[in-house]
């Protein structure tokens, strides 16, 4: 079956807990089997470290399944604005990645304003709540 990769980064293990103003109530494990009932047909692979290097090895290690991945939807939480590795490592890929986040990271503060992975990503979907996730699915369908 056709696969897509969602990669959660730091801090994103903290769904439901962190912030809830900012990022819902929803765990990502409640709203991943929401996404699974919304896509039957499709596998809805799931990884989240807190670890720059293993984001990266995740990253590679499906970057070039052109046969299965449809894509992986990306939010690399706080490395998004940091990490020149990871969109080294994005740019490397054959397989697309779409950049998300949950907040609206422009209506932040400004050390949110610029991400080193938009440029090297298919696209950008921000601050839709959780639903920016199923949004980035879409975009790979
Ligand atoms: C985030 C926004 C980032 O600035 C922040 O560091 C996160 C989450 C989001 O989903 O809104 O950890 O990527």
């Amino acid at each position: 079956m056709k696969t897509i990769l969602i990669i959660n980064g730091p801090n994103l293990n903290l769904l439901g807990v962190r912030q809830p103003h900012i990022y819902g109530n929803e765990s990502m494990e409640q709203y991943l089997e929401f996404l699974r009932e919304c896509y039957p047909d499709i596998v809805i692979d799931y990884f989240q470290s807190n670890h720059e290097g293993d984001i990266i090895d995740k990253l590679q290690s499906v970057g070039f399944d052109n046969d299965n991945m449809l894509g992986v939807v990306l939010n690399a939480g706080a490395y998004t604005h940091t990490s020149i590795a990871i969109a080294d490592a994005i740019a490397a890929m054959t397989v697309k990645v779409v950049e998300v986040h949950i907040s609206n990271v422009w209506s932040r503060e400004t050390a949110r304003h610029t991400s080193q992975l938009s440029a090297v990503c298919r696209g950008v979907i921000a601050g839709f709540g959780m639903n920016s996730y199923r949004l980035a699915i879409e975009a790979l369908l």
